[in-house]
């Protein structure tokens, strides 16, 4: 095999089109030669949310120019590309399609490896390309689409240890948002009117704080949210609510990952024992804050991206392909792409109504 493996990641499972060329560096870490992302958040801004039909119309238009900037970037043609990997799922299949078939297309013009990546083992094996860290470690994933918690314990070897049975964390900031009069996507604003608000001013409930594991359940605190917000009497109190929002949400979120990193040092005991987090909630200072005082309070060495390699980005689906190449584990042009991928497949399938604790 090459020493220094370069791949080509492409992106298209949500609102973002993106691709990106990495290169394995001596130190086993990975070398960002492009990270190209072209975001929608313009296009559906009016809708308060991802439209799947408008973002695969906008996926189809840029793809191509998104690839090739990549390639730009990077001072490289396509004969230097080792592989090609794109993600295949967990995502919305007209999405999907677009930035698998490139890849596809790409990889077999080429006689070039191809390789279809889950998007969560993107985010997994992320902090792998800046930070010389060992399996396994805890990953907290807080996205607009995902929030789990992930043992890493290898390529191809995740065991999920818990998860939102409702709304991802970044939808319930998004969504919280929305009630406050907030444009899509509200989290960052959220945060902002926190500074000037007063975070006991209301009390929002904590969704199976006291069971479900390191569950997680945000639904209930969005129909709370939804009440307190039809009864405000002034401006101030927006900005109390935010603050009593995300006060609330980092109460659920130290006692969810204290319960996480219990659950991950059972069978591990020995070593360094590290917790990265990832996703765009990850942004949040006050949570960064948060989950690092726990960190040290457990145990923890925290590692937090940055944040062009938290938020979905195609970086992370290059370094996945070289991953999985390094273990010999390549697709062929077949491989569908899956709106329903879980990274761990004995993991139970929450998602829905009718879950009981
Ligand atoms: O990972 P990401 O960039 O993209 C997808 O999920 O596709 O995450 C975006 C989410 C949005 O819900 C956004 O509101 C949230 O991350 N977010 C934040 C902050 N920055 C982004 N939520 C809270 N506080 C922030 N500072
Ligand atoms: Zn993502």
């Amino acid at each position: 095999m090459k020493e220094k493996l370069t791949f080509l990641g492409i992106e298209t499972s949500c609102d973002e089109t993106a691709a990106s060329v990495v290169r394995e560096k001596a130190d086993g870490t990975g070398e960002i030669l492009s990270n190209i992302v072209s975001s929608q958040v313009e296009e559906h801004k009016e809708f308060g949310g991802v439209v799947p039909e408008i973002a695969a119309r906008a996926h189809v238009e840029k793809i191509e120019f998104i690839i090739k900037k990549a390639l730009i970037e990077s001072n490289l043609n396509f004969s230097s590309i080792d592989g090609i990997s794109a993600t295949a799922g967990p995502g919305l299949i007209v999405c999907l399609t677009v930035g698998l078939n490139a890849g596809k297309a790409i990889a077999g013009s080429l006689k070039k490896p191809f390789i279809a990546i889950n998007h969560l083992e993107g985010h997994a094996l992320s902090p792998k390309i800046n930070n010389k860290i060992k399996f396994p470690y805890l990953l907290l994933l807080i996205s607009g689409g995902h929030t789990q918690f992930l043992e890493v314990n290898g390529v191809n070897n995740y065991k999920r240890l818990g998860t939102t049975i409702d709304d991802a964390l970044g939808e319930a900031f998004d969504k919280t948002a929305k009630l406050l009069g907030i444009e899509f996507p509200g989290g960052p604003i959220i945060e902002e009117w926190a500074k000037k608000g007063d975070k006991n001013y209301f009390k929002l409930p904590k969704p199976i704080f006291k069971k479900g594991g390191c569950n997680l359940s945000f639904a209930g605190l969005k129909t709370a949210v939804l009440r307190t917000s039809k009864k405000l009497k002034n401006e101030k109190e927006k900005y109390h609510l935010a603050a009593s929002f995300q006060k609330t949400i980092n109460e659920i979120l130290y006692e969810k990952t204290r319960i996480a990193m219990d659950k991950f040092l059972i069978n591990k005991k020995n070593g360094k024992k590290t917790f990265v987090i990832a996703g765009g909630v990850a942004a949040n200072l006050t949570i960064r804050d948060n989950l690092t005082n726990l960190s040290n309070e457990k145990n923890f060495f925290p590692i937090f991206p940055p944040i062009n390699l938290c938020s979905d980005n195609a970086a992370m689906i290059a370094w996945a392909g070289i991953e999985r190449y390094k273990v010999n584990l390549i697709d062929n042009l077949e491989f569908p792409s899956k709106a329903r991928w879980p990274l761990d497949s004995l993991a139970p399938f929450l998602k829905g109504p009718g879950i009981k604790f």
